[in-house]
């Protein structure tokens, strides 16, 4: 007999019982029902042979094959391309544009490979208006509007394309289960026949998945353990960007990102990021320029901080892009060092152009924006904070400061503050090193 449990789609904790507030993660509204049957579990024990076991020594490994779109912000954030068999998931707000992605994507590579485009939210005359909305009409690239998932997976496993897009998971059905399409149930379903499809037949299986207001994927949550990537595309609230950001990747690098810029004909890729990301920046007070590592490429980032006097009691912190407690943090350094009084001023940070970022954080930047802004004096234009600060108050040296210092200097830094133990191979900048926090005063007049 099938026995009904709960599953959080926040904390993937089960149980017997519906329950409004998750007992372990505490979150309201988020335990879903899902059948007790697992999916692909036989229950013939009878036919079960032992499985031959293999030493790593006698394995073969045969080299991946990467599909390289051409789009080169999707292929970097991939990992250099989509790895044949793998099984993908792109995720984001409705509407944020996962469905424009997928159709330039799958156009370009319709060029070299067979692509399949299985549209299950969308009616095929929909998706031939966006295709033609952003001049991706293809006579290579073949498309269906079936939603269920059994005809999907037999056409596959038919058909042998490279790759399959499925846009999206949550509006698949599959006429074994008992459960509504978009349910836990289903998806994990779903999720676990395409994987077997991807890894039997060599076929590339792209997922796309919206999640819901509170971040939470509408269950493709729970799926992000059994794709090989996640990728995330978000909004930012200027220059209509979207950042394509991965979260998992067993094919590439962790939070590398990409981006794009929704215009009326679709998705741009911005090749250009820091040359965006300086011409924005003005040499104001409470402005610093840093750099950190976001996957394999240095951001070149205006850190802006505003302090004022607290008014009513307690200080604020609003900070944002950035974990808040390293700010908070290089803010206790400078009041227990410099004996500036952070605890009487309230501290507002974020990162130009509302990015936020994953990397380590830019700890001499963070504490040169914060003087700045305390001492109402602008830094010089053209100049890049590079070190981190311990708890004793020295600057320390970063790691790799060499993949930062060339970014920058392509797109003219002429100056970089580090620490004074900072190896660095040829630079044509201006060096300010600084053992402790306390020469930093010296900066200001
Ligand atoms: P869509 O790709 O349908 O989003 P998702 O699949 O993530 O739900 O994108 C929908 C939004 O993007 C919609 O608000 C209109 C906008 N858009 C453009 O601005 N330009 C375009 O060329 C296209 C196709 C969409
Ligand atoms: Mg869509």
């Amino acid at each position: 007999m099938s026995k009904t449990t709960f599953v959080c789609l926040s904390c993937q904790a089960t149980s017997s019982k519906w329950f409004g507030c998750c007992p372990v993660c505490h979150e309201w509204n988020t335990i879903e029902e899902v059948s007790g049957r697992q999916p692909g579990i036989t229950r013939r024990k009878q036919h079960l042979k032992p499985v031959p076991l293999q030493r790593l020594n006698e394995c073969k490994i045969v080299p991946q094959k990467r599909l390289a779109s051409g789009i080169g912000e999707w292929d970097r954030v991939t990992g250099g391309g989509i790895v044949s068999g793998s099984f993908l998931m792109l995720t984001g707000d409705p509407g944020i544009g996962k469905s424009t992605l997928l159709l330039h994507i799958a156009h370009e590579l319709s060029k070299k490979h067979r692509i399949f485009y299985f549209s299950s939210e969308e009616s095929l005359e929909q998706v031939k208006l966006r295709a033609e909305r952003i001049n991706c009409v293809s006579s290579t690239l073949l498309f269906s509007d079936r939603a269920q998932l059994d005809e999907i997976i037999i056409t596959a496993e038919h058909e042998h394309p490279d790759i399959i897009i499925i846009d999206s998971i949550q509006n698949c059905y599959s006429s074994e289960s008992e459960t509504l399409p978009g349910s836990v149930g289903q998806l994990r379903e779903a999720a676990f026949r395409l994987m077997r499809l991807a890894k039997e037949n060599g076929i590339a299986v792209i997922l796309s998945g919206h999640i819901t207001k509170e971040g939470l994927m509408a269950g493709p949550k729970t799926l992000e353990h059994m794709v090989d990537a996640v990728f995330y595309l978000q909004g930012e609230d200027r220059w209509q960007t979207r950042i394509l950001r991965s979260v998992k990747n067993r094919f590439g690098t962790v939070n590398e990102i990409g981006f794009f810029e929704m215009e009326t004909n679709g998705l741009r890729e911005i090749t250009n990021i820091n040359k965006y990301l300086i011409d924005e920046c003005n040499s104001t007070s409470g402005s610093m320029l840093a750099s950190s590592l976001e996957g394999s490429r240095p951001l070149l980032l205006e850190l802006q901080a505003l302090t004022i006097p607290t008014q009513y009691g307690v200080a604020q912190r609003v900070i944002s892009g950035i974990d808040p407690k390293h700010v908070i943090l290089v803010a206790a350094i400078l009041e227990k060092y410099l004996h500036i009084k952070f605890s009487a001023h309230d501290i507002f940070f974020k990162i130009s152009g509302s990015l936020k970022i994953k990397g380590v954080p830019p700890d001499l930047g963070i504490a040169l924006a914060l003087l700045s802004s305390f001492f109402q004096q602008p830094l010089p234009a053209k100049c890049i904070a590079l070190g981190e600060l311990s708890l004793t108050g020295q600057v320390k040296p970063i790691n790799g400061i060499g993949i930062h210092t060339n970014e920058a200097e392509k797109f003219g830094i002429r100056e970089l503050f580090i620490a004074s133990n900072q190896k660095i191979a040829k630079c044509t900048a201006q060096l300010h090193r600084f053992k402790h926090v306390g020469e930093l005063l010296s900066l200001f007049n």
